[in-house]
């Protein structure tokens, strides 16, 4: 008997107590009416008067050792299920389903357009939405009375403005000095603009600059004729036209070939069958000057364009403002990307 009461020490110092074993578990085991160390006492009772006085030490010891572990895990447990964050589940609940998101097809155009520069080694950069007029325009050589300001009736919040155009973070980007430097900026633009479905008061652009010892037209040209076969298509036909920036010199607009075969494609190229893409050019060096650049070792290019017009064109929607009202039933259709 001394052997099994021996026996049981060890086993219930060694009890793992867990959701499975827990302490009324152990009580059952050991303490309760048909316990092991109650089954001992009824047999205890049954010894000659020699033997319980060898028995009877240990067996108690063995009884109090038992119940002062049983106690413990008692409050132990009592503690967890009182404590404010304690949750009981019912497993059995059938769980909420979860409604994964979609990428944005604004968000999914421009990852395309900074994956397609990437590759021909361009970074990705941001600039802040509040501008200040000389981010926005002065560094970007327009002349306080230069009627260029007015193609970008723009808004004020005190003495700074919304940003018209993302050529802003060139000017950002640039006065940091890191030359040579290759970069995409995408973000969003303001414009005090009549809302149609056309035309919104917020809109995304996203800017390429390039700036190193000899970078020529035919660099720019280059760069963007890849970028048109990537993300349009092989074989898309791109026109230049020279255009007017007060940031480049010589400034051009590039248009590609949409056709005129559909009444979309009409009414989007007004009739041409061109669609105007981006504005480019080489970077003026009143611009670089007034970074602190060189002119005359550095050179550069620089485009923008809108990146709404072509997320359209690519999904099909007429109206700018679908881009924008975040109705759930255009969202859950780019579930896939
Ligand atoms: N910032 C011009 C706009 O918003 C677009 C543009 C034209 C950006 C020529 C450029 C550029 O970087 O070189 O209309």
């Amino acid at each position: 008997m001394i052997e099994r009461i021996e026996f049981l020490q060890r086993e219930i110092q060694e009890y793992k107590f867990d959701a499975n074993n827990t302490a009324e578990n152990f009580r059952l085991l050991y303490l309760s009416k048909k316990g092991q160390i109650t089954e001992l006492f009824d047999e205890f009772k049954q010894l000659e008067g020699s033997e319980k006085k060898e028995i009877g030490l240990p067996l108690n010891q063995l009884k109090r050792v038992a119940e002062d572990i049983w106690q413990n895990q008692k409050s132990t447990e009592e503690k967890v299920n009182s404590s404010t964050n304690h949750v009981n589940f019912d497993t059995s609940l059938p769980v909420y389903q979860n409604q994964p998101g979609s990428p944005h097809p604004l968000k999914i155009v421009e990852n395309e357009l900074v994956t397609i520069f990437s590759t021909l080694g361009f970074d990705l950069a941001e600039g802040p939405e509040i501008e200040d007029d000389y981010h926005n325009f002065g560094a970007l050589n327009f002349a306080d009375d230069h009627p260029a300001r007015d193609m970008q009736d723009t808004f004020f919040i005190g003495d700074h403005v919304l940003r018209t155009h993302t050529s802003s973070v060139q000017i950002r980007e640039l006065k940091k000095g890191n030359l040579p430097l290759r970069l995409i900026m995408p973000g969003r633009v303001y414009r005090n603009e009549a809302v149609s479905s056309r035309s919104n008061c917020f809109f995304h652009q996203i800017e390429g600059l390039y700036v190193d010892e000899n970078v020529s037209f035919a660099d720019l040209k280059q760069t963007l004729y890849y970028f048109v076969q990537q993300f349009f298509g092989d074989g898309t036909k791109v026109r230049f036209r020279a255009s007017y920036f007060p940031f480049t010199e010589p400034s051009a607009e590039m248009d590609i070939w949409a056709g005129l075969d559909t009444e979309e494609n009409k009414r989007l190229t007004k009739g041409t069958g061109w669609l105007e893409v981006l504005g480019c050019g080489m970077v003026h060096p009143n611009v670089l000057e007034s970074c602190g650049i060189d002119s005359r070792k550095y050179t550069g290019f620089a485009f923008g364009m809108g990146i709404d017009r072509i997320t359209m064109l690519r999904y099909g929607i007429n109206d700018i403002r679908d881009l924008f009202i975040n109705d759930i039933r255009l969202l859950n259709q780019f579930k896939s990307y």
